[in-house]
């Protein structure tokens, strides 16, 4: 069949492109030891930063939560989805944000893409078009998230001006050419998910200030992890701006799933209005919302801080442990470490031989990354222990060795 061979024809080109992607099943739970295909791996790929996602309390939670309120919402939040579970977490993680956004309120929604591909169009349709040049226009990192790209691309009336990684002067120069009376959002990752660096915030939301101009933050890779009780990138930098929307996920550090926006409580009026990845999908299950509550409590206190520390601590081990000749690592200070390799085979190859040494490392390749960057993506959590490390960098360093 004509149509079926032109998808053929295409998936060949992505395997001899060395880019075609495989699905691995998991027969274990979420933790750096997992069981795959009868086979035991060490695992550094999962973000369950704090290694919450295995815990006997937020098990206990889940199973709580769905005798209370049943395993389904049944409808969108707007008709009857809506549970207590669910506004009770988001006044949570209203108060954990409040003293970093003014007024801040909360909005639940079931994971983070759908989070992004709310925010970035609705604030855009809330400026007054008179053209597309003139009126509303996103300034987009350039390694934005694939969710936050898509995002700028459904703001169908926005202009978009993607520019070069963390580049404050870049944004400046584009605020500053824009006219006075545009609808500005800059969008950008808090922790960007395969370099894990942290984007230059302080900077960006002076420039959102002056320039009158939105700052979207996308921290699923900083909320639970960055700052003293977790509150991510906007507790590390003790940033405090009514110009930020800001999103989190939780299906990482908060190791359940879904995600949230904090924001001013009329910029939430709005998304509760227009957000259409909230309005037109069921409500997930309030159990899911019941467990993260308690996973946030976890977060916000001792254990929280203590899981923080042994991540941190695993971080600088596996930095001071770890010797490359050719391949290096990226500086990040965060828990995603990507050790850079460059060609697509290469970055397999060296997926593989770890593999055969009984890690799991992904490899990452295009378009995830660009072209000539592809690296394995090592992702340390508070669940490794220092065997696990020492392991990791005994095997990288073999693997390296191994890899023409
Ligand atoms: C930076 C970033 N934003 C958003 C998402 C999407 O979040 P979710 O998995 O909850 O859809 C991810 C990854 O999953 C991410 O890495």
């Amino acid at each position: 069949m004509k149509l079926r061979d032109d998808i053929g024809t295409k998936l060949e080109a992505l395997e001899r492109q060395q880019l075609r992607r495989r699905i691995r099943t998991v027969d274990s739970p979420c933790s750096p030891h997992l069981t795959i295909e009868g086979r035991d791996l060490l695992a550094f790929c999962s973000n369950d930063y704090l290694g919450l996602a295995n815990h006997p309390a937020l098990i206990e939670a889940m199973a709580e939560g769905a005798q209370r309120y049943g395993v389904g919402s049944g409808a969108a939040h707007l008709i009857s989805g809506h549970s207590r579970a669910h506004a009770l977490l988001e006044e949570q993680l209203a108060d954990m944000l409040w003293p970093y956004i003014p007024e801040a309120r909360a909005l639940f929604f079931s994971t983070g893409y759908m989070a992004n591909l709310a925010v970035v169009p609705a604030l855009a349709e809330a400026g007054d078009a008179t053209s597309k040049r003139d009126g509303r226009l996103i300034l987009a990192d350039s390694l934005n998230h694939a969710s936050l790209i898509d995002a700028a691309h459904l703001a169908r009336t926005a202009e978009i001006i993607d520019y070069a990684h963390a580049d404050v002067s870049a944004v400046e120069a584009a605020l500053q050419t824009t006219p006075a009376g545009a609808h500005k959002i800059i969008v950008t990752d808090g922790v960007f998910s395969m370099d894990g660096d942290i984007a230059p915030l302080p900077q960006l939301a002076a420039l959102a200030e002056r320039h009158n101009a939105w700052l979207v933050v996308d921290d699923a890779h900083g909320f639970g992890v960055l700052g003293e009780h977790g509150a991510g990138v906007l507790e590390h930098f003790n940033l405090r701006s009514e110009n930020v929307v800001y999103i989190g996920t939780l299906g990482k550090a908060a190791g359940v799933s879904g995600a949230f926006v904090v924001a001013h409580a009329t910029v939430i009026e709005w998304l509760l209005q227009r957000a259409r990845t909230y309005l037109f999908t069921t409500a997930s299950a309030p159990a899911i919302a019941h467990t993260v509550s308690r996973s946030l409590e976890f977060i916000r206190g001792d254990e929280g801080k203590q899981r923080r520390a042994k991540l941190q601590a695993n971080c600088a081990e596996f930095k001071a442990s770890l010797q490359l000749e050719q391949w290096s690592l990226l500086p990040s200070p965060t828990a995603i470490q990507p050790v850079m390799i460059g060609g697509n085979g290469a970055a397999l190859k060296a997926a593989q031989a770890l593999d055969h040494a009984g890690l799991w490392v992904p490899a990452i390749r295009p378009p995830t990354v660009p072209v000539g960057t592809a690296r394995l993506r090592v992702a340390l959590s508070a669940a490794h222990s220092s065997k696990d490390i020492n392991r990791l960098c005994t095997s990288l360093q073999q693997a390296e060795k191994a890899t023409p």
